[in-house]
């Protein structure tokens, strides 16, 4: 079933020999003056790095250490951050100029850009009322792609994709394209990852990030579950040193039971601070609706000529605008911060909302 995966790898990659780093070459010796690095530090401040010498090339004990966190037999490497996962996986199986991509827009900008870069063309499976799957229109558009790009929960919609609709999806791809769940929220709807479902779908890729609910956004550190007949290809073009030290410690720490309790907690918190605030949200005339939402941020529809993100950035909150994407018209995401920055957004909204009553009266 997997032997179409090595099909959608451009002649190109496939004849690639992969980029021989001093540590991947390894070795053995006691001087080492193999990767132009200095001997010796300049600043010894980091007494337990060694910041003069280049990073491991593929860090396994950050791959394991994530690999027993995710609970997956699947292969595993860390990237710089969902984002490289994202360019990686479309440079790896799509030639420029010739293959396509499948997005189900209004979804994360960065497919679309990315393949774009590269002159890979984009088909659009537009996302049904409810922000729903399209999935007979997925599985149609992927017949003329290498890639399909779900995004679970979606950004910026909020939502989960049913777990039955990413298998209706795989079974209809299964010999033709490969299909890239980006699980970049994942750890505020843990019970929708589908990771699991590797094993039954070679083709299946699976993105995560520790950006979001780790809280290490400026660490820089992302994942890509896949089957080794895909890590066979990625590994191919991933970056010589896709991890810096400092990140990979602080990485690591976080992935330790420890690490990972206090990640739950944090996250436990933030979803009661999201549902509180929702509920709050939706009190208010100057809105129509409060989309759910299976991440940490909220997704807001204005009643008709009201700005909310203009509302907000004129007391100095700022949020993201939505109303450049057609099914997000009046639409603002709001991202969910502490309790105290949420009571402001709430004030600042009520007594706007209230001005414009008076005006009405
Ligand atoms: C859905 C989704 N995927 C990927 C990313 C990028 O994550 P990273 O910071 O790991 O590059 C984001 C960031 O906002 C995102 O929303």
């Amino acid at each position: 079933m997997s032997e179409f995966i090595a099909e959608l790898v451009p002649q190109a990659v496939k004849k690639l020999i992969p980029y021989q780093s001093a540590r991947r070459i390894g070795g053995s010796g006691r001087v080492w003056l193999n990767a132009n690095e200095l001997e010796h530090p300049v600043q010894n401040d980091s007494a337990d790095m060694e910041l003069n010498r280049y990073p491991d090339f593929l860090p396994q004990d950050i791959a394991k250490a994530y690999q027993r966190y995710t609970r997956t037999s699947a292969d595993v490497v860390a990237v710089r951050g969902a984002d490289e996962a994202i360019d990686l996986l479309i440079r790896t199986f799509c030639q420029p100029g010739k293959d396509s991509i499948v997005i189900c827009s209004p979804t994360y900008a960065m497919y679309e850009f990315c393949a774009e870069s590269l002159a890979i063309e984009v088909r659009d499976a537009p996302l049904k009322a409810c922000f729903n799957l399209d999935v007979d229109k997925v599985v149609e558009e992927a017949k003329h792609a290498n890639m399909v790009f779900l995004c679970s929960p979606n950004n910026p919609t909020g939502n989960v994709i049913p777990r039955g609709d990413i298998i209706s999806v795989l079974e209809g791809t299964k010999h033709s394209s490969l299909v890239v769940v980006d699980e970049a929220y994942i750890e505020f709807e843990l019970g929708a990852s589908t990771a699991d479902l590797i094993e039954q779908f070679p083709h299946l890729v699976v993105i995560r990030t520790l950006s979001k609910a780790f809280g290490l956004a400026a660490v820089r550190c992302g994942f890509i579950v896949a089957s080794g007949a895909v890590m066979e290809y990625v590994n191919k073009l991933i970056p010589p040193y896709p991890m810096p030290d400092c990140s990979s410690k602080i990485v690591l720490k976080s992935l330790s039971e420890k690490g990972l309790e206090q990640v739950k907690h944090v996250t436990d918190e933030l979803i009661a601070t999201r549902d509180w605030f929702s509920l709050e949200l939706a009190k208010l005339d100057i809105v129509s609706e409060v989309y759910p939402s299976s991440t940490n941020f909220v997704l807001v529809k204005a009643r008709a000529g009201v700005d909310l993100f203009d509302v907000m950035k004129n007391k100095g909150i700022v949020t993201r605008n939505q109303t450049h994407e057609p099914a997000l018209q009046q639409c603002v995401r709001i991202t969910i911060g502490s309790k105290a920055s949420m009571l402001e957004v709430i004030d600042v909204l009520t007594t706007y909302s209230e001005e414009q009553c008076v005006e009405l009266s």
